[in-house]
């Protein structure tokens, strides 16, 4: 007999608007149907993400993308077998809209409901994506995360590090506006830093000097400013090279800060003797080529696989909030009509609380 489980997954702790269905048959996980509505336009005029905007546009959405999903997976309701949704950590208007509607869909059909930490959804991935077993070392790095965490269970984290304050996308797209390139700005600084040298500027790598894998990326944004701020003043303006210049050696800060901590992550996690090691990435930021091409070194040198889940499963999506929520289902979890948002959510409590809170709403 096969044994087969299938669950909606809903997500709209962020920008994104997300609702997805995963199958596990046998073991096997299948994504069915996986639908992202972003607000990037609703947001573009304000710099950021607004709230409020934010979580009207997702109880507008929620409904047409969970009809999607289900039409794009030929299923109705009745083939499911539960669903899940993202309860925490991210902007509260949003993760109420998701709740809600997880909680409607749950009553109406009569399904178990299961509440999924989003970071874990993230932390996750690369056991939908690549059957990876625990424990993994997993590096989350976007513009709202930037944490170390080992995987050893669907409910089991260990935080060895995170950013203190910004996280590394955020500081891209801050230096994008510093350098008059367009959002989103992790793209636009790689693009331009391909043409630039990365020595012409001396950046600070912040917190390599002192042990452990927490991280600040906040202060290289002020270098860069200052920097940019001298130029202008000797040039009278930013000439091409000089940008692409400042582009690069900003990068490479961000990189080599980033592989670095990786080292010390890989370091600490290897004293676990996993029998299989492997170290993930997850985020909009493991798509900078320098910084992926240097992960991956560090990750070979040290002897651990390396995985990168393809990039639309990396930011933020609904497959892996319904993966998570099956992952906790199977495990024996499964919540009621108590179900509450929370705006933060650490994924290891044992771990003290990282300082900061980013464009994209609180560190976890
Ligand atoms: O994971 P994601 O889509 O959303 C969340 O932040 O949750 O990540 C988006 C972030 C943005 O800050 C964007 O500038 C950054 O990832 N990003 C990049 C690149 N592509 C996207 N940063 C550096 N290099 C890139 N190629
Ligand atoms: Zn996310």
């Amino acid at each position: 007999m096969t044994d087969t489980l299938t669950f909606l997954g809903l997500e709209s702790s962020c920008d994104d608007t997300a609702a997805a269905i995963v199958r596990l048959t046998d073991g096997k996980p299948e994504i069915l149907s996986s639908v992202v509505a972003g607000q990037t336009d609703l947001h573009a005029a304000f710099g950021g993400v607004v709230p409020e905007i934010a979580a009207r546009a997702h109880a507008e959405k929620l409904d047409l993308c969970v009809e999607e999903a289900l039409e794009e997976a030929g299923l109705g309701l009745d083939a499911l077998d539960g669903i899940a949704v993202t309860a925490g950590p991210g902007l509260i208007g949003g993760v109420m809209s998701g709740v809600m509607c997880a909680k409607g869909l749950a009553a109406g059909a009569g399904l178990p409901l299961v509440g999924v930490n989003h970071l874990a959804g993230h932390a996750l991935t690369p056991r939908l994506t690549d059957g990876l077993a625990f424990p993994y070392l997993m590096l989350l790095v976007s513009g709202g995360h930037c944490q170390f965490l080992i995987a050893k269970g669907p409910e089991d984290f260990s935080r060895l590090g995170g950013t203190i304050d910004d996280a590394p996308g955020e500081a891209f797209d801050k230096a994008a506006k510093l350098m008059a390139l367009p959002q989103p700005g992790g793209p636009s600084v790689e693009a331009e830093a391909r043409k630039g040298d990365p020595k012409a500027f001396a950046f600070p790598r912040p917190l390599l000097d002192r042990p452990g894998c927490d991280m600040s990326f906040s202060g290289l944004k002020t270098a860069l400013l200052r920097a940019r701020d001298q130029v202008v003043a000797e040039h009278g303006g930013l000439p091409r090279q000089i940008r692409a210049d400042l582009c690069a050696g900003f990068q490479q800060a961000i990189a080599d800060v980033l592989i670095e901590k990786s080292r010390r992550a890989l370091a600490e996690y290897l004293k676990l003797a996993p029998a299989n090691p492997g170290f993930a990435v997850a985020g909009g930021v493991a798509a900078n080529q320098a910084i992926r091409a240097g992960l991956e070194a560090v990750s070979r040198e040290m002897g651990a696989d390396f995985v990168a889940p393809p990039l639309k499963l990396c930011t933020d999506n609904a497959a892996m909030i319904a993966w998570a929520g099956i992952e906790r289902f199977r495990s024996g979890a499964q919540d009621g009509m108590d179900l509450t948002a929370r705006p933060r959510w650490p994924l290891d409590r044992s771990a003290a609380p990282l300082l900061g809170s980013g464009k994209k709403g609180a560190k976890a």
